[in-house]
C-alpha cells in the first residue's frame, strides 16, 4: 500500500502476559515478522515484562512501547512509572489516554496533555488515544467529542512535537466487542481528526501525523482498514495476544 506515512501497528497487551508468556509471544513474532520492513511494529507489554521483552527483541525489527506513564519526572508518586524508567528498557512509544484509563482511572484530557508533553520531554513517542462512546455516536456527537479530546489531549504541543505524536482513533464501542467501525466510519473520523490538526497546527503537520485505528482489528479486516487514505496503522488489543493473529494483521496490511 503506497502512502507517504509509514504504517505503524502496535499490540496493546493490556493487563495480560506474565514475563514467560510475553517472551514466548515475542520470540514467535520475531520469527514470523523478521522480513517486514514496510511497517513499524510495536509491542506494548505490561511494565513487569518490559525488561525481559526488551532484551528479547534487541536484535529485531520489533520496537517496545509502554501502556502508560507518569506526567512527573521522579519523586513521591506511589505506583507510578516515570519516563526515565521506561528509557532504561529502550522503550520508544507510550500509549496515553487509552479509553480504559479514561474510564477506570478517570484520566482527563488535561492530564493526558501533561503526560504527552512529558513523553516528548524524554524523547519518547506518545500514542494518544481518542474515541467516542456509543451514546456519543448515536446522538451525533462523534465529531464534537473527538474535537474536545484532540484539542485537550494535545494542548501545548509544538509543531515539531505534534509530528512525532501518533494518534489512535479508537471508538469505545468497538474495543474488545468484536464490532469494528466500518471502513467508511474509520476513514471519516480519521479525516476529521487530520482536518482538525490542519486547523490547530498546519497542513504540513496534518499530512505527516500518523493516525492509527483501534477497536477489534483482526487479520480479516486489517487490509481494508489500512487501505483507507487516512488510516496509518492499527492499535490492536485482543488479536495482539497471539503471535499468529498479530503477525497476520501485519502481513495483511502490507
Ligand atoms: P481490541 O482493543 O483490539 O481488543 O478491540 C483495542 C485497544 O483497546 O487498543
Amino acid at each position: 500500500m503506497n502512502k507517504d506515512r509509514k504504517l505503524i501497528i502496535a499490540g496493546n497487551w493490556k493487563m495480560n502476559k506474565t514475563v514467560a508468556e510475553g517472551l514466548d509471544l515475542v520470540r514467535a513474532l520475531k520469527l514470523e515478522l523478521a522480513n517486514i520492513k514496510e511497517i513499524d511494529i510495536v509491542v506494548c507489554p505490561p511494565f513487569t515484562a518490559l525488561g525481559e521483552v526488551s532484551r528479547a527483541i534487541l536484535d529485531s525489527n520489533i520496537r517496545l512501547g509502554a501502556q502508560n506513564m507518569s506526567e512527573h519526572h521522579v519523586g513521591a508518586f506511589t505506583g507510578e512509572i516515570a519516563a526515565v524508567m521506561l528509557k532504561e528498557f529502550s522503550v520508544r512509544y507510550v500509549i496515553l489516554g487509552h479509553s480504559e484509563r479514561r474510564q477506570h482511572q478517570k484520566e482527563s484530557d488535561e492530564l493526558i496533555a501533561k503526560k504527552t508533553l512529558a513523553t516528548h520531554g524524554a524523547s519518547l513517542k506518545p500514542i494518544v488515544c481518542v474515541g467516542e462512546m456509543l451514546a456519543d455516536r448515536e446522538s451525533g456527537r462523534t465529531e464534537k467529542v473527538l474535537e474536545t479530546q484532540v484539542r485537550g489531549s494535545l494542548a501545548g504541543l509544538t509543531k515539531e512535537q505534534m509530528v512525532e505524536t501518533i494518534i489512535a482513533y479508537e471508538p469505545v464501542w468497538a474495543i474488545g466487542t468484536g464490532k469494528t467501525a466500518t471502513t467508511a466510519q474509520a476513514q471519516e473520523a480519521h479525516a476529521f481528526i487530520r482536518g482538525l490538526l490542519a486547523t490547530l497546527f498546519d497542513d504540513t503537520v496534518a499530512r505527516r501525523v500518523r493516525i492509527q485505528y483501534g477497536g477489534s482489528v483482526k487479520h480479516s479486516n486489517a487490509r481494508e482498514l489500512m487501505s483507507q487514505p487516512d488510516v496509518d496503522g492499527a492499535l490492536v488489543g485482543g488479536a495482539s495476544l497471539e503471535s499468529r493473529s498479530f503477525a497476520d494483521i501485519i502481513k495483511n496490511s502490507i
